[in-house]
């Protein structure tokens, strides 16, 4: 991964990342990866809602996979989610319970950092996103067009050092789930595209994140966090788009430039 920042006094990256830094280390810096899978594409919603749906696990319902595999085991409950400085953040490791739902275990060929059906999600505020199920890895990465519009790039990756019969199991696991067609994508896609339709029509003014769960999955803290950041960032409260703070930060006028939208 390459990270780039377009201002001159930031600090080093691994002090921007503070704890998240020990994760990117525990699954990016053990061994070489290997992006073996690339799409993109336009999605009719606000990149934070990507974002958000990505991070908030109360979504998981959607899911017919999530729900069988994953929040129907009391395992899955007994995890919390890690904040850290800047809004970063990770959902401690879970099991996932493929055979609930006829799939294949996840048990040979996990990657760096990863237990046998494990799940990790975590956030590089503000808009890069890795998910990792075990034997393969997610990259999302949004890339605001317009308030409504929003460019999303998914990679998949795997290890440089995979076999072929490894790396066709990656894809095959990779597919299944997170592929274009894959069980879930779609799915989230919809619902981001759908939310946003509503509030553009003024169907919902607000969102609530109130769910206070000891920070348990479906715990909302990480984003409140998440526009808490942004708000400081915007020098705008999040609870009140017309009310701007007192935020004397210069990095707020920077990303405010670029991201008005
Ligand atoms: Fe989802």
């Amino acid at each position: 991964m390459v990270f780039v920042c377009l201002k001159d006094d930031v600090p080093p990256l691994e002090q921007f990342l503070g704890g998240m830094a020990d994760h990117m280390k525990t699954h990016l810096g053990q061994e070489e990866l290997e992006v073996f899978h690339y799409h993109r594409a336009i999605i009719n919603t606000n990149w934070k809602l990507f974002v958000d749906n990505n991070s908030e696990l109360y979504h998981e319902f959607l899911h017919v996979l999530n729900r069988r595999t994953a929040v129907a085991h009391k395992s899955y409950h007994e995890r919390n989610w890690l904040l850290y400085q800047n809004s970063h953040n990770i959902i401690q490791q879970g099991v996932i319970h493929y055979d609930s739902y006829g799939l294949g275990e996840r048990s040979e060929g996990a990657l760096p950092g990863m237990q046998p059906n494990g799940m990790v999600v975590m956030l590089l505020f503000p808009d890069v996103m890795l998910n990792i199920r075990a034997t393969v890895m997610r990259i999302d990465t949004m890339t605001p067009l317009a308030p409504g519009k929003t460019l999303v790039e998914w990679r998949g990756v795997g290890l440089k050092s995979d076999t072929p019969d490894v790396r066709a199991m990656r894809i095959q696991h990779h597919n299944e789930v997170w592929g274009p067609a894959g069980r879930n994508l779609p799915e989230d896609i919809a619902a981001v595209e759908t939310q946003w339709e509503t509030m553009v029509q003024g169907g919902s003014r607000y969102s609530l994140f109130a769910r206070e769960e000891g920070l348990k999955p479906q715990d909302d803290a990480n984003l409140r966090a998440f526009y808490q950041e942004w708000g400081r960032c915007l020098g705008r409260a999040p609870n009140d788009p017309f009310r701007h703070g007192n935020v004397d930060t210069d990095v707020s006028h920077s990303i405010k430039e670029i991201t008005n939208v």
